[in-house]
């Protein structure tokens, strides 16, 4: 039960592959509830287990609202099994402190993971909500992958990268993304 130092973007760690869990053990429970300290002592809604220098694929997430209270929720070995549909949000990451641009995400998603006790369980999440974003860009974090690189304009996010002292959107790291650009051209055209 610590609250922990979160690595900033620019950290290597937070571009690393984190491997899978294979005990839900007290070490694993330990860690869930670091996060959780972590997260809420930031006020974020998702933490990753890699933003805390730990490369297990883990992450929790709270996107409760004063209207729409919810449980908080743990992902361990989360798999993203089906997505579709698309959306363009502003995101932030506890990683880049007040640093926030506009990304492109899946509207809806289905995912399996285990919870906190170990137990398997299967979520569907629809309409490009708070919470249908926020898992994946947790899910990202245990790929290495960063919100910058969903992006939708490097240059934008390069101005807002700089105006908060952190190092330029890595080009390498840009996500091809063509469903999700074929997607929003089709919702332009609506
Ligand atoms: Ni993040």
């Amino acid at each position: 039960m610590a609250i922990k130092k979160i690595l900033r973007y620019g950290d290597p760690i937070l571009r690393q592959k984190s491997k899978e869990v294979h005990k839900v053990s007290a070490k694993i429970k330990a860690l869930v509830q670091d996060l959780f300290d972590t997260m809420y002592m930031d006020n974020g809604v998702g933490l990753a287990a890699p933003q805390i220098g730990v490369n297990l694929r883990v992450f929790v997430a709270d996107c409760s609202t004063k209207d729409d209270p919810m449980k908080p929720m743990v992902f361990i070995n989360p798999k993203i099994i089906k997505k579709s549909g698309a959306v363009v949000s502003q995101e932030g990451c506890l990683s880049f402190p007040d640093a926030y641009t506009e990304v492109k995400r899946y509207k809806d998603i289905m995912v399996k993971a285990l919870d906190g006790h170990g137990k398997s369980f299967v979520m569907e999440v629809k309409g490009g909500t708070l919470l249908a974003r926020c898992i994946q860009h947790e899910n990202d974090h245990l790929d290495g992958i960063l919100f910058i690189d969903h992006t939708t304009n490097r240059f934008e996010a390069d101005k807002v990268l700089a105006e908060h002292n952190l190092p330029p959107v890595e080009v390498d790291k840009l996500l091809d993304e063509p469903d999700i650009d074929a997607e929003l051209a089709k919702n332009a055209k609506k």
